[in-house]
């Protein structure tokens, strides 16, 4: 049985760009899936495919049992969607924001205005509620949409980098919105720039590069895709790279990776803490003095490394929209050095 979310075959071209190139997609009931991928990689156009918002050119997809493309008004009556910049009506404070969803939706007025007084505290906005919404700062407004997305609790959700643009505080009270949501019974897709947090939220991660799914599996089975640790070395001088990078090949089982600005190398190894204290000593008789070492297990960031041959990268700039998202990642330039 297919599960709540499913996609076989998606594609849908913009001109010359293959926006999805044939997406499968299968995310069992009361799961998360995170949908992982740089910048163009087709994630919004797999939400927005998805969500009836978008017909695809071809392929199929069923979201809560229903078929999207066959049955497009019963689909969208079933989820709840979060895009990736926030659409809240400027004029209308957060709290009429809210009653109006719950309107929308047939609440009754007394339900849907209770309703928006348990989100508006629950996303920290309860302070904000009665200012009109242009006055908000973009996280405010982002928190704000995530919120209208969960004024009736649908059986499934799409939330489209739902928390880019949040400071940490917020991100981790979302992170737990999102898994209390899940521990009711709710289906979740989620895309994410955030290694990280798809490694925290989703049962599975799909992995996406030009409109394909590359890999997928659960953060632990990509991990062990990429095999064994990593030993991280930061040098004290810049010019000491090349010598130190050559050091790490003798001992490393695959590419090292060089960041030129932390002056940070890393390299995937066999051997713990061993093979540790062997590098140290190689670094030293060669006169390479370290600010940093350590052995650690491979990120999803390596992950994505090993499997596209480059980082995931984001744009330079956000695109000036409310919400929009700046270069926050500052290890967006690693090279991979063979
Ligand atoms: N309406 C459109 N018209 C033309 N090209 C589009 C359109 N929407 C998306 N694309 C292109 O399709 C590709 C996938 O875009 P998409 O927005 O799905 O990427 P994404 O993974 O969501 O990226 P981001 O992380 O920047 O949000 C990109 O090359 C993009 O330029
Ligand atoms: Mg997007």
């Amino acid at each position: 049985m297919p599960g709540a979310i499913y996609a076989e075959g998606l594609v849908k071209t913009f001109g010359d760009v293959r926006a999805l190139d044939g997406v499968d997609l299968d995310v069992p009931e009361g799961t998360v899936l995170g949908l992982l991928g740089p910048n163009g990689a087709g994630k919004t156009t797999a939400v927005r495919c998805l969500t009836t918002l978008l017909r695809p050119d071809s392929g199929k997809a069923v979201v809560a049992g229903i078929d999207v493309l066959g049955q497009p008004d019963a689909v969208r009556r079933s989820i709840g969607l979060s895009g990736q910049f926030a659409a809240v009506d400027e004029y209308l404070t957060g709290r009429e924001n809210l009653q109006m969803v719950g309107q929308l939706y047939q609440m009754r007025a007394k339900q849907a205005k209770a309703r928006a007084v348990e989100l508006l505290e629950q996303f920290n906005l309860t302070d904000a509620a009665d200012r009109p919404t242009k006055t908000y700062s973009g996280g405010m407004r982002r928190r704000l949409d995530l919120a209208a997305a969960l004024v009736v609790s649908p059986p499934v959700m799409f939330m489209d980098e739902p928390t880019t643009g949040l400071d940490p505080r917020n991100r981790q009270q979302l992170w737990e919105v999102i898994q209390q949501l899940v521990s009711g019974g709710t289906t979740l897709l989620l895309t994410t720039q955030y290694l990280e947090e798809a490694d925290h939220l989703a049962h599975d991660i799909a992995v996406v590069d030009h409109g394909k799914v590359i890999a997928q599996g659960t953060s632990d089975e990509l991990k062990a895709r990429t095999g064994g640790e990593r030993v991280e070395v930061v040098v004290h001088e810049r010019e000491h790279i090349r010598t130190a990078t050559e050091v790490l090949r003798g001992f490393g089982k695959g590419d090292t990776t060089v960041e030129e600005h932390t002056r940070k190398l890393t390299v995937p190894v066999t051997g713990g803490a061993k093979l540790l204290a062997e590098v140290i000593r190689e670094l030293d008789s060669r006169g390479i003095e370290i600010d940093d070492i350590a052995l650690r297990r491979p990120t999803l960031d390596d992950v994505f490394l090993s499997l596209t041959g480059h980082v995931a990268e984001e744009k330079p700039e956000g695109n000036g929209e409310p919400g929009s998202k700046k270069n926050t990642r500052k290890d967006s330039r690693k090279e991979a050095v063979k």
